[in-house]
């Protein structure tokens, strides 16, 4: 039988990543965070001194799994920097056999914006994961800041909320690979659940399917 393939697809911060990663462990796939990639591409322009709304196809073609273990890729220039290599086809083209060829072997879990509907259309299992905006922005500052007690607390989330938004406007209006959930994916709405019982539902999905 062909390899298990899993897409996990979702705007920012509703918790793809964290779903993903647990689900690859307990069925015994590999793991790829695609959104690496992208945020791969948009770090190598910056550190070139370019301009990440100009052509990055000459970066793309430069990033290696290597590329994706470092550790300055989760940073508010580098979230813009992708979303802007990312709307540009020719990049989305280069990165397109990288994702394929990781999943081809031993199948594989992979979390992104596109997976269910443009690389792996005929993943066996495709889950889009969504949360309310406030529940994402809440959740990306707990993770980012490091003090839960200060004063300006609801500002800070607020402005998360906003950088969040623009970035998911930005990926859904952008003509090529749009954040959209495939017509057949399993939608899975976080807002009230654990990351334990998202995984419980997951691994219920799955095992209907497979
Ligand atoms: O998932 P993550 O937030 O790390 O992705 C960073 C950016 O990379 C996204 O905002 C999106 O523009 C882009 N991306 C994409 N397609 C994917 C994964 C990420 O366009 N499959």
């Amino acid at each position: 039988t062909a390899p298990l393939i899993i897409a996990v697809d979702g705007p920012a911060a509703a918790g793809k990543g964290t779903l993903a990663q647990r689900l690859a462990r307990a069925l015994d796939l590999p793991y790829l965070d695609t959104g690496l990639l992208y945020r791969a591409t948009g770090r190598r322009m910056l550190d070139a001194g370019l301009d990440p709304a100009t052509t990055a196809d000459d970066q793309a073609r430069r990033v290696t799994l290597d590329d994706l273990s470092r550790t300055d890729l989760r940073v508010p220039e580098v979230d813009r920097a992708a979303s802007l290599v990312a709307s540009q086809p020719s990049v989305r083209r280069i990165l397109v056999d990288i994702q394929r060829a990781f999943a081809t072997r031993h199948g594989a879990v992979l979390d992104g914006r596109d997976i269910g509907t443009v690389i792996f259309p005929d993943a066996r299992v495709k889950l889009f994961v969504t949360a309310s905006l406030a529940a994402r922005a809440r959740r990306r500052w707990e993770q980012m800041t490091a003090d839960p007690d200060a004063p300006d607390r609801e500002a800070q989330i607020a402005r998360v909320a906003h950088e969040l938004e623009a970035r998911d406007a930005a990926d859904s209006s952008r003509a090529v690979a749009p954040l959209r959930a495939a017509p057949d994916a399993i939608h899975i709405e976080t807002d009230d659940l654990s990351a334990d019982e998202v995984l419980a539902e997951a691994l219920r999905i799955v095992a209907r399917m497979t």
